[in-house]
């Protein structure tokens, strides 16, 4: 049995916020945040959108889309690492919203690599359970946890979400064919690098990061665990269609490019419009790249993504 991807669906926010809306009220400018990460627009949810919000309207236009009805649902996994509350999680508001009593339902939170890692733990409890049908969302509202008076992080980020249905196949052509993760938060640094901090913020802190230190990482530990799990799977770059990564910073994909021989080419990037949607960035650049044509059925696709934790790790999917 394999774990396909049968359908995908999107949310962003209407709100749309330029480099140039962004340098009214703050010391930075169109030409720095695009030339430093290749970002000229972000989607910002209201007061009134909280994650749970952005997950919900993906899933109904999923379920618009599909023939899926909520009772067909085994369970609901949402990665979010902005979750409206502590608890109950975001998954269950989901569950709720659209009736999908059968299914059970929880959150995964892997920070920014959170789509990997919920996208293997659904696959796993597919295989382990015998699940046939799992919806699986990322959904995030970053720009929540942002200091606006901090140009250094908050040009960065944007909010959004995507869902998707993930069904048991029998055909072993297609579908999920490795995932591979990883963390370090043993030592200090990658504590501090990059996290969530304080009390201010309606007690919800702020992101706090050390961008030189997050891009080297970023760079070296997505690169090396493509090459892993492509070893692993006696694969190759040639094998892989498109690698859609985590939707950082256009000059992180493109340094890493450059420095590991990969193939830019064959990278979907979607940071000029979309900024870091933190999980929710893998799942908005594949339904972009498939309404772009540029993805299609029967690809094979890498993703790879590393995020707070640190935490990181790629997945090998036929769609
Ligand atoms: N506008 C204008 N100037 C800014 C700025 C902004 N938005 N943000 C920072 N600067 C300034 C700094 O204050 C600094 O000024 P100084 O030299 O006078 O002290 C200067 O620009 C350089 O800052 P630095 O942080 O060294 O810039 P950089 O070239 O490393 O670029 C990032 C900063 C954040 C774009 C870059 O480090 C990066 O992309 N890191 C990875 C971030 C990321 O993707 N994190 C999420 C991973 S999931």
């Amino acid at each position: 049995m394999r774990t396909k991807i049968t359908d995908i669906a999107t949310y962003l926010p209407e709100k749309v916020v330029t480099n140039d809306d962004l340098s009214k009220n703050l010391d930075t400018s169109h030409e720095w945040i695009y030339t430093r990460t290749g970002i000229e627009s972000r989607h910002i949810s209201s007061e009134d959108e909280v994650t749970s919000t952005l997950a919900i309207e993906a899933t109904r236009k999923l379920m618009q889309q599909s023939s899926i009805e909520p009772m067909d649902l085994d369970a609901i996994i949402v990665s979010t690492t902005t979750g409206d509350t502590r608890f109950p999680s975001c998954a269950c508001k989901v569950q709720g919203a659209i009736g999908a009593c059968r299914a059970f339902a929880f959150d995964v939170n892997a920070a920014c690599a959170g789509f990997i890692y919920a996208l293997a733990v659904a696959d796993s409890m597919m295989k382990s359970m015998k699940l046939r049908k799992v919806l699986l969302i990322a959904s995030e509202t970053i720009t929540k946890f942002v200091d606006w008076t901090d140009r250094s992080t908050c040009v960065l980020f944007g909010d959004g979400a995507g869902a998707m249905l993930l069904e048991a196949t029998e055909n072993g052509d297609t579908g999920i064919i490795a995932t591979k993760l990883y963390a370090n938060g043993e030592d200090e640094k990658y504590n501090s690098i990059l996290a969530h901090n304080g009390e201010q913020n309606g007690n919800r802190g702020y992101i706090t990061m050390a961008g030189r230190t997050v891009f080297k990482y970023a760079i070296d530990y997505m690169a090396m665990s493509m090459k892993e799990i492509l070893d692993e799977n006696n694969m190759s770059m040639d094998d892989i269609d498109w690698i859609i990564p985590h939707q950082a910073n256009r000059r992180i994909l493109e340094s890493m490019c450059k420095m590991r021989d990969f193939p830019l080419d064959k990278v979907i990037i979607t940071t000029q419009e979309h900024a870091n949607t933190s999980s929710a960035s893998i799942p908005l650049a594949l339904r972009d790249a498939l309404d772009k044509g540029k993805v299609k059925q029967g690809d094979t696709l890498l993703f790879t993504a590393l995020g707070a934790g640190l935490t990181w790790g790629s997945a090998i999917v036929k769609i």
